[in-house]
């Protein structure tokens, strides 16, 4: 059986109190269509097709170059009418599956469960919630069959007490679809074309109507407005905590964990609370994160020990490597194994080798660092001009003293020390200590100034 995911996105969402269309609003950084995109695209279907309407282009733009049949619903007359707009990019054969774009934390195993109860007639996805209000109420029969949905605006006070509900999601073949969809009348509350509606016309045809439960309601959860929104990021996180404890991850409070993106774990992975994570984290075995760590598309290696409130940003890490607290990675920040990068230590575009540290008070910026140096407190890459940024090297074994400043272009020497409080703008030679500083000297008898009566 072949399928065809629908997803309904042209909706305004005017309860977000946004500049942003609903379907872009985002949940843990990524725009909730894209959640429902990447849902989608994991059924093996044989399109995806969004309807949208309100904030268009915004919209359209969002995901430029991804594998989408775009339909415009132009004035938007319903949930029906919306589906209607997608038919030219279904073929008769298939089973249509219906998505909203603002229900993103449907898993693709429900969405597959419902596909499957659609071959002979439609299959509708109802939920249980303990207050119903606002949803379309399911009707069944005295033997328990699908009757038909009422909305609430629509529904009798004995209706409105039914809470088993639509969810809205649903899955039809096509070829049923068209003519049901063809006979929709907006003769409603709300003036508009139900997609809800084709049930009824298919128990008038004899066709029977499928129903599949979600297992919770958080999975079926639309999201209208900032308050929804906040429980399904909540709901969200909770999913990406109990994957990585399932793959053996301690953390130490699951509720305290945010990952905006994806992260692998090796194995004796401990994470302290207030972690976010965002875009690819790779983390290794043994890897100890402290608490208050943002970390963005880093890699991270064997056995080393993040310690508290650490940033990091497209960076790489080696294996047995110390940073923190307080260490500042940004893109292109290089720590070969066994680095050792201390507190307010900032590191760009640059290496750090084998087994170096620095450990407080730094700045390094587009330099290489060789192995086994020693970069002393307060030290700073002077890597920019005021037009061009340029490189520091410091070779193996290399001492740089407190205080330092390294104006580059500037190359340090293989086993060369670097007087403390020194600047050096010319290259220093291997093995040998260079030193800039002026003599001191001691003014004796003077005298401090006092304070005028
Ligand atoms: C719909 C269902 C209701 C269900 C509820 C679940 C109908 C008639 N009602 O109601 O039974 O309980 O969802 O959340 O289907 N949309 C369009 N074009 C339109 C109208 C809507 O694309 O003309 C899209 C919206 O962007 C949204 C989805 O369809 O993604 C649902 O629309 P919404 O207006 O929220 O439907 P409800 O009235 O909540
Ligand atoms: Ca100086």
């Amino acid at each position: 059986m072949n399928i065809s995911v629908v997803i309904l996105a042209a909706g305004k969402g005017t309860r977000m109190h946004s500049k942003l269309p609903k379907v872009l609003q985002p949940l843990a950084n990524r725009p909730l269509l894209e959640h429902v995109i990447a849902t989608a695209e994991h059924l093996n279907s044989r399109s995806i097709c969004v309807v949208y309407g309100h904030g268009g282009e915004t919209v359209q733009a969002h995901f430029e170059g991804r594998d989408i049949a775009w339909a415009l619903q132009e004035p938007q007359l319903g949930t029906g009418h919306a589906v209607q707009q997608a038919m030219p990019h279904l073929q008769n054969e298939e089973v249509a599956v219906i998505l909203y774009g603002d229900v993103p934390l449907v898993t693709a195993e429900t969405v597959e469960k419902l596909a499957g109860a659609a071959v002979d007639g439609p299959a509708i996805l109802t939920a249980i919630e303990s207050d119903p209000t606002g949803y379309g109420r399911i009707i069944r029969n005295p033997e328990g069959a699908v009757v038909a949905i009422v909305e609430e605006k629509d529904a009798n006070d004995e209706q409105r007490r039914i809470n088993e509900v639509n969810t809205g999601l649903m899955a039809c073949p096509v070829a049923q679809l068209g003519p049901w969809l063809d006979a929709l009348k907006s003769d409603n509350a709300q003036g508009e074309y139900y997609l809800t509606d084709i049930v009824a016309s298919s128990v008038n045809d004899g066709v029977k109507v499928a129903a599949v439960t979600a297992d919770s309601p958080t999975e079926v959860m639309g999201i209208n407005d900032k308050a929804q929104l906040a429980i399904a990021e909540r709901a969200y996180q909770q999913r990406q905590a109990d994957a990585l404890l399932a793959a053996g991850v301690t953390l130490a409070d699951p509720a305290r964990l945010d990952v905006r993106g994806k992260v692998t774990a090796g194995s004796d992975v401990f994470i302290d609370v207030n972690a976010v994570l965002v875009g690819d984290v790779e983390i290794g075995d043994d890897v100890t994160i402290g608490p208050n760590c943002v970390i963005t598309n880093t890699k991270i290696g064997t056995g080393c020990t993040i310690n508290a409130n650490c940033v990091f940003e497209d960076a790489v890490i080696g294996n047995h490597c110390d940073l923190g607290p307080f260490a500042r990675l940004r893109p292109q920040a290089e720590l070969k194994d066994g680095a050792r990068v201390g507190n307010f230590v900032e590191i760009k575009k640059a290496t750090l080798g084998e087994g170096s540290k620095a450990n407080h008070l730094t700045y390094i910026g587009d330099a290489t660092i060789g192995k086994d140096v020693n970069v002393g407190c307060g030290t700073i890459t002077c890597n920019y001009d005021g037009a061009n940024k340029h490189q520091t090297i410091i070779g193996d074994n290399a001492f740089i003293g407190s205080g330092v400043e390294l104006v580059a272009p500037v190359e340090i020497g293989a086993g060369a020390t670097i007087g403390a409080g020194s600047t050096i703008g010319r290259d220093a030679p291997a093995g040998e200590l260079t030193i800039e500083r002026s003599r001191q000297k001691t003014v004796s008898g003077w005298k401090r100034p006092t304070k005028k009566k």
